[in-house]
């Protein structure tokens, strides 16, 4: 009987707990402490080093009588080898908790070493195949505490852990991956420069959008087993996380941009980028990170700028198929909080809007701008479409090679479908 009905169960993971506000990181000791720290392996990075973070942590795990060691060798996006590298490291410091204090790249790293730190083996054992072995970590890693130093990739809500193996951008999700404590302290991110908060909010303003207009739970075929449920799908809760950070970005990134010392926009920018993505957990993201992820990695930019370049004209492709949908994206996009009515005018108009956020944060809004040559759509849209299946199929219009082809022409001439 239960396997004959339509599909209907829904999934949203979730980690620890979140302890979210100004000054929360400096809790980082008592947070150790209590997961059973003597021994504390901090994973940063050298910029959040010179940007004095790293320091004040540092003091702060200290001060709470913890013996820390740091692993901060490296600047760049992750790669298997520096993966590899800092779990090595972190077999002779053999530490009780690991902190991930960082943008995504830093908490991805820690994820990934914290649980090669108590199941052995290497990265290349469990990324997803075909690059890697696709192994499953049996059990719990070393107990984690994220602390995000920007408001984007939403790296303290996911099971995610983004590497690049060669070229090719892949990684790990697996639910034993989500930290046990997030401290999400807005007061880290005030120092950073306008570019960086304009593309790392841009990349949690696309988490948000994909999550909320990604295809539907109930549109999936019922699984013949609880393994074949689908991994994401847009669901009640999603929508509500998603709405409100597609909300909190519209309100305030513009002043985190133009105005960086401004708390009240850091605040909501660290929330917003919180709440997309839990929603991207459990929502999935679809065609512009699929997109994103070629683009980035042929032309090295940053993740949330190739992902936002694309998204306008995507959502200018996919608005007919829910005018009530996109209308409401349209009012959660307008910076004035207008509402509109429901209409295929205003469906469409959620694409202008966010050509128009992307021109006021001053981040590229054609594919031309950032060197995407005419000539290089096709084997683009190929590459998406042939490597990014745990993407695409989440759109909910049908994107083909064709149609994607058509989308990137559009986006590289900065033009939306009559
Ligand atoms: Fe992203």
């Amino acid at each position: 009987m239960l396997k004959e009905r339509p599909n209907s169960v829904w999934k949203l993971p979730t980690g620890g707990y979140v302890k979210f506000g100004a000054g929360v990181a400096g809790d980082c000791a008592y947070e150790a402490t209590r997961l059973g720290a003597k021994r504390v392996l901090l994973i940063s990075d050298k910029g959040i080093r010179s940007a004095g973070i790293t320091e004040e942590i540092e003091d702060v795990l200290k001060s709470g009588g913890l013996a820390v060691e740091v692993w901060e060798d490296f600047q760049s996006e992750p790669t298997v080898e520096l993966v590899r590298d800092c779990s090595r490291f972190a077999r002779d410091a053999k530490p009780d908790v690991v902190v991930g204090l960082g943008g995504g790249s830093a908490l991805d790293i820690a994820k990934t070493t914290r649980m090669i730190l108590v199941h052995g083996g290497e990265p290349l054992d469990y990324i997803h195949p075909p690059l890697g072995k696709g192994k499953q970590f049996p059990g719990a890693g070393a107990p984690m505490i994220a602390i995000p130093t920007t408001s984007g990739t939403g790296s303290e809500a996911t099971d995610v852990s983004v590497m690049a193996v060669g070229e090719i951008k892949t990684g790990i999700a697996q639910i034993p991956m989500l930290p046990e404590v997030a401290l999400i302290d807005p007061m880290l991110t005030v120092g950073m420069p306008p570019r960086v908060t304009a593309s790392t909010g841009v990349d949690a303003l696309a988490h948000a959008v994909e999550a909320f207009i990604a295809k539907r739970f109930d549109q999936n075929p019922a699984p013949n087993s609880p393994e074949a449920r689908p991994g994401y799908a847009a669901n009640p809760l999603s929508d509500l996380l998603a709405g409100e950070a597609i909300r909190l970005v519209s309100e305030n990134i513009r002043c985190a941009v133009n105005q960086g010392h401004d708390l009240c926009a850091r605040s909501g920018m660290s929330l917003a980028s919180y709440l997309a993505g839990v929603a991207l957990e459990s929502g999935g993201c679809t065609v512009p990170h699929a997109v994103g992820h070629i683009i980035g990695g042929e032309l090295h930019i940053a993740h949330g700028t190739a992902c936002g370049v694309v998204l306008p004209y995507y959502i200018d492709y996919v608005a007919s198929v829910d005018v009530e949908r996109f209308s409401t994206l349209a009012g959660l996009l307008d910076p004035a909080g207008r509402t509109y009515e429901v209409s295929r005018e205003t469906a469409q108009l959620s694409a202008k809007l966010l050509k128009d956020l992307l021109t006021d944060v001053d981040l590229p809004t054609t594919l031309a701008e950032i060197g995407v040559e005419r000539g290089k759509l096709e084997s683009m849209a190929k590459a998406t479409i042939e490597t990014q299946g745990w993407a695409v199929p989440l759109s909910p219009r049908q994107v083909t090679g064709e149609s994607l082809y058509a989308i990137l022409k559009n986006a590289l001439e900065g033009s939306f479908f009559e």
